[in-house]
């Protein structure tokens, strides 16, 4: 059996609570979440190949949350709210082939996508905090950075997370938005409203509602900039950029992450591992990964 690690959403103040990097909790604010439209479609408009991801998730049922146009206390911002994600569910999806190299704990905390976001975030956060401040020459900055602009400026930009209370807003997307599919465990959809696992969201900047990719040497430059910043983020379509900025880090990988922990360690890994096999289709789905975020 897995064990279920254990952090707490509604008083946490980064996450996720393992070593690399952490994204801050949203603001404070009076009042209420004013949920204005839904800009994520559950039912896609993509087709053939695009319906599955690299982690084989389905698009075409919401992908990994869903995203909503909203209102905090006058302000307009995008706020996505995550479906959940079973330890099975990610074995599956990341570790099938190397289920007894990862514990749980760092597998959740490094692959699901709630957290996978948070830490890609978290990294372009700290590094324009750094640089904000004016230590641009601070060696903790990653160096082979060509271009100037902050992190905060290679993506659409996030001001941190956020837990809803169930109870508060399950009705409302069930009601508002005809959303009912949010992957709870069967545990889970024992409890009680009040006592079911808050919903995990990002706060983003709105960036519209143009789903465009533009200024193709921009993207470029952002993907590079991105990856010397130890940011990988896998899942470069059409969908996933607005007005030429990237909005989606649900399948990112950020330094340190535990499969390149074990490839560095390559002789180690190759040693211990009996199916080579799986070594060379993960590496070339990496290469290929690589490839296209070039
Ligand atoms: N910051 C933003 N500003 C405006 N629109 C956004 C923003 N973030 C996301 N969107 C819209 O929501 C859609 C889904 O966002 P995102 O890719 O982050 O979620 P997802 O769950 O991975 O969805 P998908 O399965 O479509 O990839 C985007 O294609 C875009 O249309
Ligand atoms: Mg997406």
């Amino acid at each position: 059996m897995y064990s279920i690690p254990k952090y707490d959403l509604q008083t946490a103040v980064e996450l996720p609570p393992c070593q690399g990097p952490k994204l801050r909790r949203f603001r404070d604010f009076a009042g209420n979440i004013k949920f204005k439209k839904l800009l994520s479609n559950p039912v896609t408009e993509d087709s053939g190949a695009e319906k599955k991801r690299v982690d084989s998730s389905d698009i075409s049922t919401g992908g990994h949350g869903y995203v909503f146009e909203i209102d905090i206390e006058g302000e307009t911002f995008a706020l996505k709210i995550f479906k959940f994600c079973s330890i099975r569910k990610l074995r599956q999806a990341y570790a099938s082939a190397w289920s007894d190299e990862v514990n749980d704990e760092i597998l959740i905390y490094h692959s699901d996508p709630f957290f996978a976001e948070c830490r890609a975030y978290g990294r372009m956060n700290e590094v324009s905090s750094v640089q904000e401040s004016g230590k641009r020459n601070d060696p903790t900055v990653i160096s082979r950075r060509k271009s100037d602009r902050t992190g905060r400026e290679l993506a659409a930009p996030c001001h941190g997370f956020l837990a809803l209370s169930t109870a508060k807003y399950d009705k409302i997307f069930r009601e508002s938005f005809g959303i009912k599919d949010w992957s709870r465990s069967e545990d889970d959809k024992k409890l009680s409203q009040d006592q079911r696992q808050p919903f995990r969201a990002l706060v983003k900047t709105f960036l519209g509602s143009e789903k465009s990719m533009r200024r193709p040497r921009k993207m470029l430059d952002d993907l590079k900039d991105l990856r010397s910043l130890g940011i990988f983020q896998r899942d470069i379509f059409a969908r996933n950029y607005v007005d030429g900025l990237l909005v989606d880090f649900s399948l990112a990988e950020t330094d340190p992450y535990w499969i390149w922990d074990l490839i560095r360690d390559e002789g180690r890994l190759l040693e211990k591992r009996k199916n080579a096999e799986l070594h060379l289709m993960l590496f070339t789905e990496l290469g290929r990964q690589t490839a296209a975020s070039r």
